[in-house]
């Protein structure tokens, strides 16, 4: 299938081409490197552009006769959405709603969307399921919300079929370790960690020790980015017989933050200064997911559920870029 990866040179977009690639599938990146790297992208047709301009993303839609669409391109920091609110709902509700106009122009009907376990908010029953009520607590999460509640109501039209995947934790790298983690600023944990293990980094800060949690930190569900792609796979796939597909993507396993720092220390042999400090705004305190209803309808499995295995994959793409991507 020709495949538009829109925010194909981030770092799940990235490694989704790959696999749709290495699957047989035929992707075009369409990403405007603002936080991408063109060294990301494996050798498949690329197009610098922006999904927010609805006359050159028609013009590609058209060009290369594209059947379907994944959108990874996002603004995705949750500290950031609070403090700059008005850029995430411009960067991933306008520009995404520009997106969508485009492909019901051109008639390309199906879209598999990264949604986020941040949609959820600060749900009472843990591991969350699909239907638990949505009620995001911080921008980012509502931003999300939107576009899935907008490709409802599109695919109420009959023009549109789409799956909104819902992420937990995305990490680590893929199997050979060159396609990973790379965000300037870095804000997520695991890079953070390595970071301060190879010292590129003073410390490593714990945002917050006194959440309702066994050890006082957070907890979350790491999904390793192969297992994640894996679905979008299935998903795409899925959208040949149904109109709407709604999946949480995790492993249903949390792990504070003191785990993550723990595992890290044991998967790189090296000690590095670990500083508490407050809690992050819109910071969650539990989120794993209940993943069920995506093994049993997708038949999704995961082949890397161990957090030191995501780690060590992780652990092998910082060391083989110490400096991250170069462009
Ligand atoms: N954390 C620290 N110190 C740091 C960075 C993070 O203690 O230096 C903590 C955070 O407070 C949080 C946990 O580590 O409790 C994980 O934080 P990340 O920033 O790595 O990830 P988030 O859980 O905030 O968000 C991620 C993705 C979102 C997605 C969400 C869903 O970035 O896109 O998971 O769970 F929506």
């Amino acid at each position: 299938m020709r495949v538009l990866v829109c925010g194909g040179a981030g770092y799940i977009g990235s490694n989704m081409t790959a696999m749709l690639a290495r699957e047989g599938h035929q992707p075009v990146v369409f990403d405007n490197l603002s936080k991408g790297h063109r060294e990301a992208v494996p050798n498949v047709q690329f197009v610098l552009g922006d999904f927010g301009d609805f006359n050159f993303t028609l013009e590609v839609l058209q060009k290369y006769s594209i059947e379907a669409v994944m959108h990874f391109a996002a603004f995705i920091e949750v500290g950031e959405s609070v403090q700059e609110p008005l850029r995430y709902y411009e960067n991933n509700v306008s520009k995404t709603r520009t997106l969508l106009a485009a492909m019901e122009k051109a008639g390309v009907s199906k879209f598999v969307f990264s949604s986020t376990a941040a949609v959820y908010g600060m749900p009472d029953t843990i591991p969350i399921t699909e239907d638990v009520v949505k009620v995001p607590i911080n921008p980012y999460g509502e931003t999300k919300w939107v576009v899935e509640r907008m490709c409802h109501f599109l695919c109420q039209t009959g023009r549109m079929r789409y799956a909104a995947l819902r992420y937990f934790n995305a990490c680590g790298a893929c199997g050979n370790g060159t396609i990973g983690e790379d965000h300037h600023p870095e804000s997520h944990l695991i890079p953070l960690i390595i970071q301060a293990a190879m010292g590129r980094r003073e410390n490593i800060k714990i945002f917050g020790t006194d959440y309702p949690t066994d050890d006082g930190t957070c907890v979350r569900d790491y999904i390793h980015i192969e297992d994640l792609c894996k679905a979008h796979l299935l998903a795409l796939k899925k959208l040949d017989n149904n109109t709407e597909l709604v999946y949480n993507l995790g492993n249903g396993t949390g792990y504070s933050v003191r785990q993550v720092i723990d595992t890290i220390c044991k998967v790189s042999g090296k000690d590095f200064e670990v500083v508490e400090t407050d809690r992050r705004p819109g910071d969650p305190p539990v989120l794993t997911a209940d993943a069920s209803k995506a093994r049993a309808e997708l038949g999704w499995t995961t082949d890397y559920p161990e957090l030191q295995t995501i780690i060590e994959s992780a652990w092998k793409f910082h060391n083989d870029h110490p400096n991250g991507y170069e462009d």
